[in-house]
């Protein structure tokens, strides 16, 4: 178990690589402290942020289709713990689920939300697994969990990873759930610039306070004297990527401290903090190629905003 100071040490050394690059970067990773995820909860709610509800409005359409495609008897094995709305309707659907494995590198939040799933269905057997789930998680030892498995990864977070990190990750998928198994991902389709610029710059500033609120963790954390008020949220469209690109514009020139290194900020220049691509599924199917996942079903709700994919 890594202790604080190694986690500090290991988020300033991440911290110093991304400012030092040219152009400057900060992992998205670090957007979900505790302030962090509560910010991203208000944004799944709101007006411009189509994604969250549109993917629920699949899974009440098609759920049960997609349970029969699955089979029953099912392990499944969610990345990440935060969207139980959606756990919950795929658990209603499929046929006598064996067992619900979260995987999450946050102990914390993965317990609460394993404890308030199994308080719900107290018949199923819930075995949340602290790890790092980009790299290969070894399931033998899980009780309940040599049914067939069923990777489960909605909210197209897969759109926040690059595409050596999308690669990595269904390998590593595939090592962990095995040769059988079958995954569903939730992804974000591309759709004109001027409905996804607002779901990533909303009229309230709810996603700026997300986007800045990274500078005021290194603070806290780091006591890195990121001079806020220097700062302005942006959330740019890269069609040449098809992408979403969150950044912090640089409102006049400032200085922060990491690790007793000072780093210059000039006005006009940016930090990018996060991307979000928006897929095509033929482009979807180019990235999967080189892993031995293969799209073999898809469900869109009616504008073809978002899609729920299983691979095989
Ligand atoms: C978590 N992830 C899928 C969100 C997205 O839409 O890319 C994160 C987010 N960033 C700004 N708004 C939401």
């Amino acid at each position: 178990m890594a202790s604080d100071k190694d986690a500090k040490a290991a988020m300033a050394a991440d911290l110093l690589a991304g400012l030092t690059a040219m152009p400057k970067t900060i992992s998205s990773r670090w957007l979900y402290d505790r302030r962090g995820s509560h910010l991203f909860e208000q944004i799944t709610d709101l007006e411009e942020y189509y994604p969250t509800r549109t993917e629920l409005g699949i899974f009440d359409d098609h759920a049960e289709e997609m349970a029969a495609a699955l089979g029953p008897d099912v392990v499944l094995v969610e990345y990440g713990a935060g969207a139980l709305v959606k756990t919950r309707l795929l658990l209603d659907a499929l046929t006598r689920p064996r067992a619900y494995v979260p995987i999450d590198i946050s102990g914390p939040f993965l317990r609460d939300a394993a404890g308030a799933l199994q308080a719900e269905y107290p018949a199923l057997e819930v075995h949340p697994v602290v790890a790092d789930f980009t790299r290969p998680v070894d399931l033998s030892d899980v009780p309940g969990a040599r049914g067939e498995r069923v990777g489960f990864f909605p909210g197209s977070t897969i759109g926040n990873l690059e595409n050596s990190e999308i690669t990595a990750f269904f390998r590593a998928a595939r090592t962990s759930l095995g040769p059988r198994a079958k995954f569903l991902l939730g992804v974000d389709l591309k759709k004109d610039p001027a409905i996804l610029v607002p779901a990533y710059d909303d009229a309230q500033g709810v996603t700026a306070a997300f986007n800045l609120n990274l500078l005021e963790r290194f603070n806290r954390e780091l006591e890195a004297g990121f001079e806020i008020e220097a700062f302005a949220h942006e959330a740019r469209w890269n069609a040449d990527e098809s992408r979403i690109e969150m950044h912090l514009a640089v409102l006049r020139d400032t200085t922060a401290q990491i690790d007793g290194q000072s780093i210059y900020f000039t006005k006009g220049e940016t930090i990018r903090t996060e991307i979000s691509r928006k897929f095509e599924l033929d482009a979807l199917d180019r990235l999967l190629a080189p892993t031995d996942w293969t799209r073999s079903a898809t469900w869109q709700d009616e504008n073809g905003y978002f899609a729920l994919v299983l691979l095989n």
